[in-house]
């Protein structure tokens, strides 16, 4: 029978190589590999313990830029402008290479079965040994490694798994991490057993049917005669659908027809699970279970998006893989708290800008209702990069979540060419071999890097465009309408669109600290953002992603150093929100918005403009109850008051809808620092988001305060990170003490049982917070 057992606790972690002649690691003969760090003997009591997820990137401390490595601005892409300095686009990191040892026991009783130790992902070439043996080499750090192990093992003893992992090389241009960062597993089968199982549904969602396909791919070398019974629960756990099938082969196709489905839709994310069992004779020796989802989808030329028969706009977000003070080594529940987050804001779908995922981060996405567009690391054909492809599309084909894959992001100097269109052609196949169901996208750009210049001709891209079933535009809205017109029939979307830039609870730009206000209408402003969603109305425009839901550690921008990470976000590297988070909530959600910035300071007649993000059809403002006038809201917009001179009190704005007064929202002048005051933001399984907030003594955030905080665990609690946002802040991503910035910062713990939080800051009223 089928065994997964995690391996994430007990590794033993160094950083840096081994180059002494001692611990070279290649003497040419198998088993051979016995002088360091990945031999079976080798002294690691002195190495640090870890477990995984880890990434050994984030614990460095940032540097300025040294090392002119890469410093091309003329060839950079427009859109792309951090892409000249790879140690700023990566964060100012440090990177390096990390080698992990752990310990594991297999019985005597494996003997027989099919060992293989799973990493979900090392980033990156990574070279793995077992017991003096080398196993596997893995470039991508961003695909799976499945390591089949069996003949390397001492049954009946310790065996010893090493990894070596060279963080130094980039696959992107943004901050990639290092180090074992997603999950690890031991799994044990019988040597004929199941290798993938691959759920398509047809549906009919008026009639709520459905035909189930299950397609069973068995690795059974020794042809050996099995009985394959697939059975389908449905969400409320009662078996709906069984299938058998008899088969010496290798693969078996079963199909049954279900009525009274519930759909997976985004309020109800309803999941099926198809559990396939192989039997030999009466013994069951394998059993494998996936969930699914059933729900029909469908793009059109004239009017986007369908999910279930009924139109959904796709109100998107692009996002990379990493957290404030945890770099990429993200818990699952960390997951949670960033689609929860995005949901709570309207947005309904995901894409993975720019490599597959971690397979987590789908579970949350079906389970919460949450779209993706899954994408692979780069467009290419060669046989490493089809392999990741393939990686990824049989991994994730079963997540009604995922709705389409994306071959690639903004290759510019292939899109134009007969190559480049020849290679989207060779990875469409793979595709549609391994899932016939999703449609393609590729995040093309108007932007011909041979000639740097826009491309003018919209058909120098079609050779790729006219293949993928949805064409998709990184920005260029006012090309849109044009594409449109010219290929009618095919479906459109906006695979990156935004680029909006801003500090959370900045008004005033400060360059050399790396803060741009949000209110700044020289680099690029909020006002741009609107225009942008309001450019993907029409209804042929399926929707759009944009660029991006939270800010992330590496592309710093429009400043560099000191800053280290992106500004992009709607919210910021901890997940609070920016002040535009609640133009998309007023417009994307149904709930009632009345946003008004900035905060309410300053000196006695200085002129402020005050901005407001709200979805009623009036607003009124009124300074310390005087009213300054009611503006008149037109959807998807907002609205400014120029000039309002600032008076020590309260700013009250007030939302009408049909004359009628639903919402009051006042951003009062806040006293001094006084207290600081922790809160829990979000709490799953073991793990907690911790907030922490700079009160004035009435209970007011201050919102520019940055009084250095020290947080103390007591139980059995351990830090994972904290951060506060600013994209400049050099703390240490594991220290406990860390400033607020605009009075915010935020600690994440791993805890068991009753533990308690413990906050203070000099001069400041300290507090506890007990979670259990
Ligand atoms: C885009 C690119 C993103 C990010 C962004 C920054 O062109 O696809 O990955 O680099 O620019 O503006």
């Amino acid at each position: 029978m089928r065994e997964t057992i995690s391996m994430d606790k007990g590794w033993k972690f160094h950083l840096g190589d081994f180059t002494e002649p001692r611990n070279r690691w290649a003497w040419g003969k198998s088993g051979s590999w016995n002088q360091g760090p990945e031999s079976f003997g080798f002294d690691d009591s002195a190495w640090r313990e870890v477990s995984v997820p880890h990434d050994f990137v984030i614990e460095g401390e940032p540097q300025p830029y040294m090392v002119k490595e890469f410093d091309d601005k003329d060839n950079a892409i427009p859109e792309m402008q951090s892409v000249n300095n790879m140690h700023t686009t990566a964060g100012s990191l440090v990177k390096n290479v990390g080698w992990y040892r752990k310990r594991f026991y297999i019985p005597e009783e494996d003997k027989g079965k099919k060992l293989v130790f799973i990493f979900d992902g090392v980033y990156r070439d990574s070279s793995i040994f077992v017991n003096n043996f080398f196993v596997q080499k893995h470039l991508s750090g961003y695909t799976g490694i499945h390591c089949d192990i069996t003949d390397f093992v001492n049954y009946g003893g310790d065996n010893v798994i090493s990894v070596r992992a060279d963080a130094r090389g980039a696959e992107g241009w943004f901050y990639e991490g290092g180090g074992i960062y997603r999950h690890t597993y031991l799994l044990k089968t019988a040597p004929a057993h199941i290798e993938h199982v691959f759920v398509a549904c047809e549906v009919d969602p008026y009639q709520l049917s459905a035909r189930i396909k299950v397609k069973t791919e068995l690795d059974n070398g020794q042809s050996a005669r099995i009985r394959l019974v697939t059975e389908i629960i449905n969400p409320d756990g009662d078996s709906v659908g069984a299938m058998e099938t008899e088969l010496s082969g290798e693969c078996a196709e079963q199909e049954v027809l279900l009525s009274g489905v519930s759909l997976w839709d985004l309020d109800n994310p309803h999941m099926y699970k198809a559990v396939c069992r192989a039997y030999s004779g009466d013994e069951l020796t394998d059993e494998y279970t996936t969930g699914f989802g059933i729900r029909e989808i469908k793009f059109t030329g004239d009017e986007g998006f369908f999910l279930n028969g009924k139109s959904v706009k796709i109100k998107g977000v692009c996002a990379h893989q990493n957290h404030g003070g945890l770099g990429t080594a993200l818990p699952d529940e960390i997951y949670t708290f960033r689609i929860r987050k995005l949901k709570e804001m309207g947005c309904n779908a995901y894409r993975t800008s720019h490599y597959p995922p971690t397979p987590e981060l789908l579970d949350v996405c079906d389970r919460l209702g949450m779209l993706v567009m899954d994408e692979t690391r780069l467009l290419s054909s060669a046989k490493e990069d089809l392999a990741q492809l393939e990686f990824m599309v049989k991994r994730d084909r079963n997540h009604p979540s995922v709705i389409m894959y994306s071959i690639g992001n903004e290759e510019a100097q292939s899109q134009t060419t007969p190559q480049g269109a020849r290679i989207a052609g060779t990875m469409m196949e793979l595709i549609r071999k391994l899932d016939p169901t999703r449609p393609v996208t590729m995040g093309l750009l108007m932007w011909d890097l041979a000639n740097k210049r826009p491309i003018e001709d919209i058909s120098d891209i079609a050779g790729i465009s006219e293949q993928l079933d949805i064409a998709g535009f990184n920005y260029q809205d006012h090309r849109w309408q044009e594409y449109h017109e010219r290929y009618l029939e095919q479906p459109m979307i906006c695979t990156e669109q935004g680029t909006f830039k801003s500090t959370r609870g900045c008004y005033t730009t400060e360059a050399e600290k790396g803060h741009l206000a949000v209110t700044d209408k020289t680099e690029s402003s909020y006002m741009k953002g609107a225009r942008q969603w309001r450019a993907a109305k029409p209804p042929y425009m399926s929707g759009l992603f944009l660029w991006t839901g939270f800010d992330y550690y590496g592309e710093p921008s429009p400043y560099a150093w000191p800053a280290t990470s992106s500004q992009f976000g709607i919210m910021d590297l901890c997940g609070y929100p920016k002040d535009f988070y609640y133009y998309y909530k007023a417009w994307w959600t149904d709930e009632e918005v009345l946003h008004v910035f900035p905060h309410w300071d300053g000196q006695p007649g200085e002129l402020k403009d005050v901005h407001v993000f709200a979805n009623f059809d009036e607003v009124e403002l009124a300074v310390n109850g005087r009213s300054l006038c009611i503006k008149k809201m037109e959807t998807d917009d907002y609205l400014e008051w120029e000039q309002v001179a600032y008076e020590p009190g309260e700013l009250r704005a007030r939302g009408y809808r049909d004359g009628v007064l639903l919402k009051e929202t006042v951003i009062s002048t806040t006293g001094s620092p006084y207290r600081v005051v922790l809160s829990l933001d979000f709490a799953e399984n073991q793990i907690a988001v911790i907030k922490a907030e700079v009160q004035d003594d009435q209970g007011r955030r201050v919102p520019d305060a940055g009084n250095e905080l020290s947080f103390m665990l007591e139980g059995e609690v351990e830090l994972l990170g904290t951060s506060n946002g600013d994209p400049s802040d050099h703390t240490l991503a594991h220290s406990r003490v860390r400033r607020a910035f605009n009075g915010l910062a935020q600690a994440i713990v791993r805890f068991s049982g009753r533990v308690v939080v413990t906050v203070q800051s000099d001069g400041l009223e300290g507090n506890e917070l007990f979670i259990e």
